[in-house]
């Protein structure tokens, strides 16, 4: 049976281009969802839940601390991409973070993610930078852009 680090893992290696090295592995995943803290939700390309037997076209992963969450992922399969999903997810993690009475919502994001379009859009502000913070598999480093949304 297909479980939800199954179907993490699934959008995973279909969404995260190997170039950049933002994907986490299985083992990073399955470490992180043994913390308390640590929270995912999944999306089918219908954007509900999926049932017991359906693959989900993507996910977000989640902190919690208190007074501020990271999102520390999101992502959608290309061919559901462009529809919303996206906007859906970080919605729903904004709302849940609001739920545990969060203030404030942060990320990061390699500066040339075109992702950031969309968080600019969702109205994450640009708060700071960290150099050189991810490296690609073809040896360049390239600096994080660390985003804040007051919720
Ligand atoms: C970022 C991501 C989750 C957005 O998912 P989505 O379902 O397409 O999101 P939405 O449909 O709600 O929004 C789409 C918007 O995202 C932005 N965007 C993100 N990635 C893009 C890309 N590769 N090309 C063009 N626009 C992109 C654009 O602003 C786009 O707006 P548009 O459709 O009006 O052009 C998805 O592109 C993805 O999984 N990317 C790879 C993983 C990644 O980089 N995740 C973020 C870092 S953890």
């Amino acid at each position: 049976m297909m479980d939800d680090l199954d179907r993490i893992m699934a959008v995973m290696e279909a969404a995260f281009d190997p170039l950049w090295g933002e994907a986490w592995t299985r083992r990073q995943v399955g470490d992180s969802l043994t913390f308390p803290h640590t929270h995912y939700r999944l999306l089918t390309r219908d954007a509900v839940e999926p049932r017991s037997d359906e693959q989900a076209a993507g996910f977000t992963l989640v902190r919690a601390a208190p007074g501020e969450e990271e999102l520390l992922l999101v992502a959608v399969v290309p061919e559901a991409r462009g529809r919303g999903l996206g906007h859906a997810l970080i919605t729903q993690a904004v709302a849940d973070a609001r739920t545990r009475r969060a203030e404030r919502l942060f990320l990061e994001a390699r500066h040339n993610n075109p992702a950031i379009a969309l968080y600019r859009r969702m109205g994450f502000e640009a708060i700071g930078q960290r150099k050189d913070y991810y490296q690609t598999s073809d040896g360049q480093k390239l600096d994080a852009i660390t985003f804040a949304l007051r919720i």
